[in-house]
């Protein structure tokens, strides 16, 4: 096969990439490792800041968001007895998009689909040769078990955490900071309309909770819980009474439904500070990742999209070098204000039982409810001004 740019990746970033490029007359392929079906159902991130519904409007996959999606002004903080709204709209004039990564990723397959996108599913043994010189080769196995090569101009390392692109950089582990939270969230999805009109993030001295959504028949709720617990300990009961009790506020009652979904994950903020070798580039969480606390997790894959987008334009089109040479050193920008974010977020929001640090924590959420400027921080971190 010959193609301009290899994609390794049909997540998130793997598709936008492709119909950014596709939108530029720069042809690619996508290869992935996993079925549509899963890459399809994937239960993920669900809150949209406005440079990505801008990203998503550009290469023509807004239209179902803007149709079907939540605009939100703000977010309310919590703390026990006490719920804030925070007015991003006043604050910062943007506001953010409650749309989940499934009905992204439908979205971008149903655009791939349109435009005759190749896409191969349940691919193995990937392997990434010649990146140093101006046509990389990607070899793979199919799902029929053939041996594949794509011959390419450039190589998109979409492939995530876990994926094989990083590895194929040298001293790319040494060169990454990592740290890894002492908590995770169990996270649970319910047929149930949502209790609130916008997220509730509430700090409890028995740990957080936070209260989101999907749609207005759909609640996407999480709590903070140890991470070496175990997804059986916790009983459909045992999850809504422990989100009734963080939760709480008099008057206010959270609806139940049946779960349709549930699940532990851990919380980490990787950053690997390269993210280019040669013809190589990562983009996304094959990069970097973040706690979930921020809500940057897909907002960050879609600002590297961007850049890179930008970036194999200028390379294969404009023959221009120079944005290559930059790629890394731009997008490191916004990782790490998207790190920091992520980890303030985490750092004040997540009990851990030291009563020292839980003072501290609750003294910066009421400098947050009362001051502008401290919300206006806070505001602008999450809406993406950047
Ligand atoms: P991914 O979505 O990881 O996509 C990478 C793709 O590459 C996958 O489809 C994978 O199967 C494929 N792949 C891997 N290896 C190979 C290979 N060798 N060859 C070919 N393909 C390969 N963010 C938030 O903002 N809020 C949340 O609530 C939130 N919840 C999350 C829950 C979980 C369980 C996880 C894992 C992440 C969550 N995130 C959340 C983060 C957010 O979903 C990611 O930041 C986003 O998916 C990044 O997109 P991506 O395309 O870069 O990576
Ligand atoms: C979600 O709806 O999944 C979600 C929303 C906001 C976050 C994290 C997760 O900060």
């Amino acid at each position: 096969m010959k193609t301009q740019v290899a994609i390794i990746g049909a997540g998130p970033s793997g598709l936008m990439l492709s119909r950014y490029l596709a939108l530029h007359n720069i042809e690619s392929i996508v290869i992935e490792d996993r079925s549509r079906d899963y890459v399809q159902g994937r239960i993920r991130a669900g809150m949209l800041e406005s440079p990505t519904v801008d990203l998503l409007d550009q290469i023509g996959v807004g239209e179902r968001l803007h149709r079907e999606g939540l605009e939100h002004d703000g977010i309310y903080l919590q703390i026990p007895g006490q719920r804030h709204h925070i007015n991003f709209k006043e604050l910062t004039g943007k506001t953010v998009w409650v749309y989940g990564q499934t009905e992204i990723q439908r979205d971008l397959h149903e655009a791939c689909d349109r435009a005759g996108q190749e896409i191969h599913y349940e691919v193995s043994d990937v392997r990434l040769e010649n990146l140093e010189s101006e046509n990389p080769v990607v070899h793979f196995t199919d799902k029929n078990g053939q041996v594949q090569r794509i011959d390419c101009n450039a190589v998109a390392g979409c492939d995530g955490f876990w994926g094989v692109s990083r590895k194929n950089i040298p001293h790319a582990e040494e060169n990454s900071f990592e740290r890894v939270y002492p908590f995770s969230w169990l996270g649970i999805l319910a047929n149930v309309a949502p209790s609130t009109d916008e997220l509730i993030y509430a700090w409890h001295p028995e740990g957080f909770a936070l209260n989101s959504m999907r749609s207005s028949t759909v609640t996407r709720l999480y709590l903070q819980v140890d991470p070496k617990d175990d997804i059986a300990n916790w009983s459909d009961d045992r999850c809504w009474d422990e989100l009734d009790k963080r939760l709480a506020l008099p008057g206010w009652t959270l609806e139940r439904g049946p779960i349709t979904d549930k699940g532990i994950l851990a919380m980490r903020s990787f950053v690997s500070t390269k993210m280019q070798y040669g013809r190589l580039f990562l983009a996304g969480d094959a990069a970097h990742t973040v706690p979930p606390a921020g809500a940057k997790g897909l907002n960050l894959a879609a600002s590297d999209v961007r850049l890179l987008g930008q970036t194999l334009v200028a390379l294969l089109t404009e023959k221009n070098e120079k944005p290559a040479a930059e790629y890394t050193d731009r997008a490191l920008r916004e990782v790490w204000r998207a790190t920091h974010f992520s980890w303030w977020m985490t750092t004040m929001l997540h009990t851990h039982g030291d009563a020292f640090d839980a003072q501290l924590q609750l003294s910066q959420i009421k400098h947050v409810i009362n001051s502008r400027s401290a919300a206006t921080d806070l505001a602008e971190n999450y809406v993406g001004i950047r």
